[in-house]
């Protein structure tokens, strides 16, 4: 396996597998890697011949008081489950090769951005888009694969190569979860042992919400509103709980058949901020 730490090692690294004829796809990734993100790793060795997994912990994605200075960095431990994974090529750019402090550009997002995680992380799918577009730049990959878990990151960044035009495929893959049913992520080491007991509790109240929406009821406002009292109570600080369109990202009060709607939320327990969502296609 080969790790790369600059453009243009990438570039010649890429350039070499695409000679040999062969497919390229592509995993980014910001690191402190978990179960999710070795599932995409998996998913993208059923679908092409070389996987290359980029970890950057992208500065342009963090807000001033965010958390990208205590944000979990283990290259040598993700070196090693990428070789256990036959990942071909790690890309762990050093950070003057993709990132500017100065950078002129950034990608305007309009609606997609307005609610959901866009609505209270200012700044924060642009930094995405800002990263993701140089890697589909860099790599010129085949297929890039990413988490139903940032269920709108996934939808913006098709957005992207839609009107872009970039030659690649993606593929959303399913929340990889933990036995209680919190979707895993790098945050999770931010959880304290009784925290980390109630955090399932922002799944939990996802599917019982899902379930009587499948039993017929089509506007969950006060549902939801309930609900949120309900995980309130049990200590968790509300971001945001409710029903989006899958097309539009848009609050969707009354449902409809045949439309495809996202249930999604995001809630602190202490410093650590958790999202989660389910895909509901009535
Ligand atoms: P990161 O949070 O490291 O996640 C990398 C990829 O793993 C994303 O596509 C994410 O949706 C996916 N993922 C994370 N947890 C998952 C889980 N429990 N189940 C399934 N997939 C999961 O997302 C980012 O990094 C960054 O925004 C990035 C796209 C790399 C741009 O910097």
């Amino acid at each position: 396996m080969n790790v790369c730490r600059t453009v243009d090692e990438i570039r010649a690294e890429i350039a070499s597998l695409k000679s040999d004829g062969k497919s390229v796809a592509l995993v980014p990734t910001m690191g402190a890697l978990h179960d999710g993100h070795l599932r995409l790793i998996r998913e993208a060795h059923e679908h092409a011949d070389e996987v290359v997994v980029s970890i950057f912990v992208n500065p342009a994605q963090f807000g001033p008081n965010e958390d990208f200075d205590s944000y979990p960095r283990e290259l040598e431990q993700d070196l090693e489950k990428c070789r256990k994974e036959n990942v071909s090529v790690v890309f762990a750019p050093n950070r003057d090769d993709v990132y500017d402090e100065e950078s002129f550009l950034k990608i305007e997002i309009g609606t997609l951005n307005k609610h959901m995680c866009g609505g209270s992380r200012p700044g924060f799918f642009e930094g995405i888009l800002l990263i993701v577009n140089k890697l589909f730049n860099i790599t010129t990959p085949d297929l890039a694969l990413f988490g139903q878990k940032d269920i709108q990151q996934f939808q913006i960044i098709s957005r992207m190569v839609m009107e872009f035009n970039h030659a690649v495929q993606l593929k959303m893959v399913p929340i990889v979860r933990a036995s209680d049913g919190l979707a895993l992520s790098s945050r999770n080491a931010y959880l304290s042992a009784e925290e980390r007991l109630t955090a399932p509790g922002l799944y939990r109240c996802l599917t019982y919400i899902e379930k009587q929406i499948r039993d017929g009821v089509d506007e969950p406002g006060l549902l939801i509103s309930h609900q949120t009292s309900e995980l309130e109570a049990k200590g968790f600080r509300i971001d945001y709980l409710g029903m989006f369109s899958l097309k539009t990202l848009q609050p969707a009060e009354t449902l409809v058949a045949g439309e495809n709607y996202i249930l999604a939320g995001a809630a602190w327990l202490g410093e650590t901020r958790l999202i989660d969502n389910i895909l509901i296609e009535l």
